[in-house]
């Protein structure tokens, strides 16, 4: 038991000047609900983007499924299922063919891509919508499709980048539920990242990024007892400060510009 199932080490991606990722080490075990909190562009998405091969690393290294993702970035992608931060499904089609195409490239055989397809539907309570165009679908039955085409190939770790943003309650919950049958069920590692922090209080352990960087990583009650609160929401503050993100101050600056060009106009 225990057994590691993502090992990084040392693991950091630099863009033109900015350390994304910066020498951040950590490990998750077989079967664990692990969370990433972090403020906006603390190197959450990036970190993901790696462990999931679709960004090479500027140092360190990282192993999914016993398979490292800059030497064996296939067999890292067979055992593992993404959920992307961003819509990433195909609008213009069905839902049925959204998960079909993902099936082929695959190479899940048509007579079980058939078969899978209902399971994974029926597991997101979409069945009735197998036949209907993704464009005319909500929000939140958009992402639930999306789960369910993470899950089209059976995989043994599944990443979801902040799933539930910008869902009602509801939508929530009934996402949360699946996640949480899965990983009971189905004893697949969950990896997920979110800004909610009812979410992270359910994760078995959370690690805090900012700025690349892991601040903290425990369990939810270990962070609340070491730093004293009775929240992570407090933890969280505690460990990254209340001062808005380069982002955030990028925006003012932005809109700074803005009004002093608006006035110009005048
Ligand atoms: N392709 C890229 N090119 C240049 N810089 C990038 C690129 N991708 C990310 N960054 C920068 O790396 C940093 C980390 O970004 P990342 O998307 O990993 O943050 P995050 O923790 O996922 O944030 P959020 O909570 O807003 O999703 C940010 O400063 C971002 O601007
Ligand atoms: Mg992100």
């Amino acid at each position: 038991m225990n057994e590691i199932t993502i090992s990084v080490k040392n693991l950091s991606k630099h863009f033109s000047g900015v350390r994304a990722v910066d020498g951040i080490s950590f490990d998750v075990k077989k079967g664990e609900l692990f969370g990433f909190l972090g403020p906006n562009g603390a190197g959450k998405t990036t970190t993901i983007n790696i462990l999931c091969t679709l960004m090479v690393p500027t140092s360190g290294r990282a192993d999914v499924n016993g398979f490292n993702v800059t030497d064996s970035p296939t067999d890292v992608r067979k055992s593992i299922g993404i959920i992307f931060q961003d819509p990433s499904l195909d609008e213009r089609l069905t839902a049925y063919e959204n998960l079909n195409f993902h099936g082929m490239i695959y190479h899940i055989t048509s007579r079980r891509r058939k078969t899978r397809i209902d399971e994974v539907l029926n597991m997101v309570g979409l069945c009735p919508k197998r036949d209907s165009v993704v464009r005319t679908f909500s929000g939140g039955m958009k992402r639930r499709l999306e789960i369910a085409r993470g899950l089209m190939h059976s995989p043994k770790i599944l990443f979801l980048d902040e799933p539930t943003t910008g869902l009602d309650p509801q939508t929530r919950q009934y996402i949360w539920d699946y996640i949480l049958n899965l990983a009971r069920k189905e004893k697949i590692t969950v990896f997920l990242t979110t800004h909610y922090m009812d979410e992270a209080e359910i994760c078995q352990r959370v690690g805090i990024m900012d700025h690349g960087k892991i601040v903290d990583l425990d369990t939810p009650d270990s962070l609340k007892n070491k730093y004293n609160v009775s929240s992570l929401n407090e933890v969280f503050l505690n460990v990254t400060g209340r001062g808005i993100r380069e982002e955030e101050a990028n925006g003012k600056e932005s809109l700074g510009t803005f009004f002093r060009a608006r006035q110009k106009l005048r």
